[in-house]
This record gives structure tokens, C-alpha cells and sequence, in this order.
């Protein structure tokens, strides 16, 4: 995310509105799942999102990031699909994946009112160690991450989980794109960085206390090489800066006692 909500921080969801948004993040995960039969060489990225958009309305639900906007730039697309040294945001075209490719396929989806949001990154055919250990490694992350999102612990438990396993494995962590709250809104409070935010970052970053039926986005975006990215001119994709290959996997939780509940698992 990269912009604050207008919502009260962090917003505790009822247990109706916990309902409405198991919905959202079931159609979202049902349409990861439904991709990755199609995750072999000569697949477009554009084909791939064609069959996310067919998927979600057949559900009656949006593709939430259709036209969704951030500044003078709208995204034109259902999924963001970004390639290898991509890391977030990349909009499909008509580049057909190649074998050893890795792509992250990242879903939003509304209905009723209520958002869902994961990423997955797919392996197209063989592809090498360093890639293999990345999306291993940034997998691994999230579920860390997912452990500390239980009620009674706080904000930041979550961020040092994250980047305690991507940097002691040898990979780095995004500072530019952080996780979020969500809900009624793509976007809303936490900020959830995946890195313990420096002291002088503490107040755009509050390490606020997790409470049962908070629902987050947590979503570790990880770099084989250095943390650094750079923008694209389209305004949207950001790609490491080094060239290195990324991974980013990413699931929308809701903060329980004791365990945290996955709401976007799929089968
Ligand atoms: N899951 C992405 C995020 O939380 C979705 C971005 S949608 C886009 O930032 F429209 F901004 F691309
Ligand atoms: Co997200």
C-alpha cells in the first residue's frame, strides 16, 4: 500500500463484517488456485489476467485493482503481474513467459463492500537455484510473519519476523511497499513494514497492538540481491535495482488469539 486509509486505526472488524470478507478473500485465493494451471511457457501475462477477470466476475465480485488510482496514474488491469526482477505492480502485456521465468500474480478482489488481496509467485518450468531458494526463503516469511499475528503482540513483531529470515538467508527485503490493514478499503491502518522500521520511521510506522479481528495484509516482497528499486516510467512497476530476481507471496489474515486465520489459504 502507499497511502493512509480514512478509516479509524486499526479498524477491529465485527464478526458479520469477518463474514463479508472471508467472501472477498475465498474468491481471490479460488483464482490463484485457478492460475497456476496455466503457469507454463508461452502463456502471456495479458492471458493470464483475462482469466483472473473471467474468474472473479463469474463470482459476481470485482477486480479491485481495475482502475484503481494512485495519483495522475489508473491501473489498467486485474492482476499485477510482475516478471522476475520485477517486484511489484507489473501490468500485463502481451510478453509471453519463457521457460526458468518466475512471475508474481498479485489478486484484489470486492464484493459486497469487502476487500481480499494475496499474491503467489509461480515457477515457469525448471527454473534455477538462486530463484528457487527466493521463493522459497520469501514463502517461509510470510508464514513467520503470519505466527505473530496473534492478539496481544504487536505490530513490529511481525515486520522483525520477516526480515530476521529473508536477511539471514542472504536475501533483502523492499523498504519502498509495505503490507496493510484491509477491510472496507484496499488499503487501510497498519502500515506493515517487512523490515523493523529505523527509529527516525517509528511514527509513520506505529507499532500498534494487535488485536483479535484485526484483518491484515501481510505480504513479504524480497530480493535475491540489495534492497534497493528503482520506478518505472509507466509509474507502477518497480523492479530491484540491481536487476536481481524477486519474490513476493502474500496473504490476507485475521489476527485471532493464539493463531492467526488465513483467509485467503487455498486448497
Ligand atoms: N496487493 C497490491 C497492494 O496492496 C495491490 C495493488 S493494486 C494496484 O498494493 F492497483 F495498485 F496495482
Ligand atoms: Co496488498
Amino acid at each position: 500500500m502507499h497511502r493512509a486509509s480514512k478509516l479509524p486505526v486499526p479498524y477491529i472488524k465485527t464478526d458479520a463484517e469477518v463474514i463479508a470478507l472471508e467472501k472477498a478473500c475465498r474468491i481471490v485465493a479460488e483464482t490463484l488456485s485457478t492460475l497456476t494451471k496455466y503457469m507454463k511457457p508461452g502463456v502471456s501475462t495479458l492471458e493470464l489476467d483475462q482469466i483472473a477477470e473471467d474468474y472473479i466476475r463469474s463470482k459476481n465480485a470485482n477486480p479491485s485493482c481495475k482502475g484503481y488510482r494512485w495519483g495522475r496514474h489508473v491501473f489498467p488491469a486485474t492482476l499485477c503481474t510482475s516478471v522476475n526482477e520485477e517486484v511489484v505492480h507489473g501490468i500485463p502485456s502481451d510478453r509471453k513467459l519463457v521457460e526458468g521465468d518466475i512471475i508474481t500474480c498479485d489478486c484484489v478482489a470486492d464484493i459486497n463492500g469487502f476487500f481480499g488481496d494475496s499474491a503467489v509467485t509461480y515457477a515457469i518450468g525448471e527454473i534455477n537455484e538462486e530463484k528457487k531458494k527466493l521463493m522459497r526463503i520469501t514463502e517461509e516469511a510470510l508464514f513467520l510473519g503470519i505466527e505473530q499475528a496473534i492478539d496481544g503482540n504487536k505490530l513490529y513483531d511481525i515486520c522483525a519476523a520477516v526480515q530476521k529470515h529473508c536477511e539471514n538467508n542472504g536475501c533483502s527485503v523492499t523498504r519502498e511497499l509495505v503490507g496493510h490493514g484491509i477491510g472496507r478499503e484496499m488499503h487501510e491502518e497498519p502500515a506493515i513494514p517487512n523490515f523493523l522500521p529505523p527509529l527516525l520511521y517509528r511514527k509513520s510506522y506505529p507499532n500498534v497492538k494487535l488485536a483479535k479481528n484485526m484483518a491484515l495484509c501481510i505480504e513479504p516482497m524480497v530480493h535475491a540481491g540489495a534492497k534497493y528499486t528503482k520506478e518505472m516510467p509507466n509509474g507502477w512497476t518497480f523492479v530491484t535495482a540491481d536487476g536481481s530476481p524477486a519474490a513476493h507471496f502474500e496473504h490476507t489474515v485475521l489476527v485471532d488469539n493464539g493463531k492467526a486465520r488465513i483467509l485467503t489459504l487455498r486448497d
